[in-house]
This record gives structure tokens, sequence and C-alpha cells, in this order.
């Protein structure tokens, strides 16, 4: 399938005992916005720490746009795989602009040869990841917190630059955990906006989130986790009314 951007084949990953990917298999397109639900613990940042290359699968394959994944996690940035992460994991005593320059695909800085070597490409690489971040920051409408210490900004707003900063990796596949977690008001909009554009745009986007109403205003189509088993994939109203899974989900089957 030609718009295939994200494909996983019977991805399978164990803790120890702990089975908490047991054989993954599934694929998103451009466009897409999969939403990925189930109880804490399923294995939902597990998968996404699989698919960004954080941990590497026991057994299974990863393709980006038919390419196989393989490598740690800059491997996988690089290659297209934009993520955002449950904690955030900003820097929080940088300001905005200093965490968005950490993010893109392929920043010069990266390379000490390069730095050194090619000065001119080098600072209009950087003056180009500067005008990105900008724009990014413009969509947010937080183009003015750009010299702010991340601290010193409401956390809203740094969940917001935590989305940002992934946007900084204009690859394909963008995986947001729990980007609504603590957002309110017209941060959640903004976040609502940010995904259906970047969707729009063209890439496959997959929100894990325990909004139910986010993921039913946003996602074309959900999957259920429950013990790093994909339980169901469909729509959402489908996965929200089915007694069994929102048993599973809210623990509220007849004992
Ligand atoms: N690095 C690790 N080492 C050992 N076990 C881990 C590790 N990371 C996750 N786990 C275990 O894997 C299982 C799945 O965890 P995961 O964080 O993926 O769940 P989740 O679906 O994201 O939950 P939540 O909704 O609470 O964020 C849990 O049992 C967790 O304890
Ligand atoms: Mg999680």
């Amino acid at each position: 399938m030609s718009d295939e951007i994200l494909r996983l084949e019977n991805v399978c990953k164990r803790f120890g005992g702990v089975v908490v990917a047991d054989n993954i298999s599934l694929s998103l397109r451009a466009g897409d916005v999969l939403g990925l639900i189930g109880p804490n613990g399923a294995g939902k940042t597990t998968l996404f720490n699989l698919i960004s290359g954080l941990f590497q699968p026991d057994a299974g394959r990863i393709y980006l746009e038919g390419r196989l994944l393989a490598g740690p996690l800059h491997r996988r940035a690089r290659a297209g795989i934009a993520r955002t992460w449950q904690h955030m994991r900003l820097f929080r005593s940088m300001t905005v602009m200093e965490n968005m320059l950490v993010g893109p695909r392929d920043y010069p800085g990266e390379s000490m040869l390069r730095s050194m070597a090619w000065t001119g490409a080098v600072r209009r690489a950087e003056a180009a990841a500067r005008d990105r971040a900008v724009q990014v920051l413009e969509r947010m409408g937080l183009a003015g917190a750009a010299d702010t210490v991340v601290v010193d900004l409401p956390f809203g707003q740094q969940k917001l630059i935590g989305v940002a900063r992934a946007l900084m990796n204009d690859g394909r596949c963008l995986l947001l955990d729990e980007p609504m977690a603590g957002v309110e008001g017209s941060n959640y909009e903004t976040m609502q906006r940010i995904v259906r554009d970047e969707a729009a745009s063209g890439r496959a986007v997959c929100v894990v989130e325990h909004n139910v109403s986010f993921i039913k205003d946003l996602c074309t189509e959900a999957v259920f986790m429950s013990y790093g088993r994909i339980l169901q994939r469909g729509s959402v109203d489908d996965l929200t009314r089915s007694r069994e899974l929102t048993d599973l989900y809210f623990g509220t089957a007849d004992a």
C-alpha cells in the first residue's frame, strides 16, 4: 500500500517473565490518527518505546515507509519517527528555544567534525532549524515564550512545548504519549488543532490517551491494548461501546 507509513509485524517484548508486547501487528497510513487506549500498564508506552528504538523488540519487525527500522533512538528519529514522552522529558532549566533545537532530525551540532569542517553549511542549517522552531511555536501561539525558561511556564504550555519539540522532527510518523494529561482550555484546543493539522499534512499520528473524548473527537480509529496484546481495532464508538473492553478498562466487571 503506497500511503502506508508505519507497519509493525509480530512485535514481541518481555521484561523478565512479563510479556509487555505480545505479537503486535499494526499498520498506520498517512492521514490516520490512531488512538491507542487501554488500562494502566497495558503496554502502550512500551509500544512507543519499541517503535522509537528506546527498546529493541525480542522478535518481529517494524517498517517506516517500507524500510526496516533498526538501531537506537537517535537513528529512528533521523529515519522519521517523531515522538513525545509521557513525562515530557523537557530540559526544564533551559529556554523553550533551546529545547526546540534538540528536536530536528539532522541538527548539525550532532557532529563535531561537520561543525568544524563546514561552518557555512552548519550556520545555514542552524538558521533553518531556528526558523522552523519559530514557525512551530507560532502555530501553538507560543512564539512569545521562545526565550522563557521552561520551568517558568504553566504546565499546560509545557505540554505543548513537548509536542512542539517533537514537531521539529519532520518525519512521517508522529507518536504522542498522553498529550492531553493536565491540559485544559485554550491549550486543549490548540493540541486538538495541531494533531488534526499534522495528520492532514500527511503524517501518520498515533495517540496514547486516557481522555476518551479527545480520542472520540480526533481519532479515525482506535486500538485497545491490555496485558501487551491488541484486543481490538475499530472505530472509537465500537471500542467504547464494548462491554468487555470497558469492563477491562474501568474495572466495572460484575464480580
Ligand atoms: N524498562 C522496563 N523494565 C521492566 N518493566 C517495564 C519497563 N517498562 C515498562 N515495564 C512494564 O511494562 C508494562 C507496560 O508498561 P507501560 O508503561 O508500557 O504501560 P502503559 O500502557 O503505558 O500504562 P500507563 O497508561 O500507566 O502509562 C508494565 O507492567 C510496566 O511495569
Ligand atoms: Mg504509558
